[in-house]
């Protein structure tokens, strides 16, 4: 599945009324939206997809930051998706990413940083099944 990733607009973002213009970018940067859905995470799923940070100091912050809100996870389609999408959104900390990037636009800090997106192709497979069922992709993926 090297031609997908999964996308989040993160609670910050949505409370910010930014997913249209996020949503554009990402389109006219030439992904195609496969799936799409508005979710407010319980406590136990954000655990569940940030468990590779369970052991870092900002977990805690991190799980209440992404159960705040709605968030908007998106499976994206493109080649090289996973590389071209973490190319598009920049950097973690906002302050470093390129100009023009969503991050770069739309976050705030290190932590309220507007998105997210899948950094391997394994953990892409991995995450677009934690928002999207087996039987809700077959649906979807057909063309
Ligand atoms: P993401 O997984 O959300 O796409 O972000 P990322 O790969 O760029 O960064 P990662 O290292 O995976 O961190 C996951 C999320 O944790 C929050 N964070 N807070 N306070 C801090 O120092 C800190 N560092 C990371 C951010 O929300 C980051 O996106
Ligand atoms: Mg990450």
């Amino acid at each position: 599945m090297n031609n997908k990733t999964l996308a989040i607009i993160k609670p910050d973002a949505v409370r910010d009324n930014k997913i249209g213009e996020i949503i554009t970018m990402i389109t006219r940067a030439g992904f195609k939206i496969k799936d799409m859905k508005m979710v407010r995470l319980t406590k136990q799923s954000a655990e569940g997809f940030y468990e590779i940070h369970k052991e870092r100091s900002f977990f805690g912050e991190l799980i209440e930051y992404m159960t705040s809100g709605p968030c908007v996870p998106i499976v994206l389609e493109k080649e090289n998706a996973v590389e071209d999408y973490r190319k598009l959104i920049g950097t973690t900390d906002p302050a470093k990413a390129a100009e023009g990037t969503i991050r770069k636009l739309y976050a705030r800090s290190i932590q309220f940083n507007a998105v997210h997106g899948s950094d391997s192709n394994a953990n892409a497979e991995k995450e677009i099944a934690h928002f999207f069922s087996r039987k809700e992709l077959l649906e979807n993926y057909s063309e």
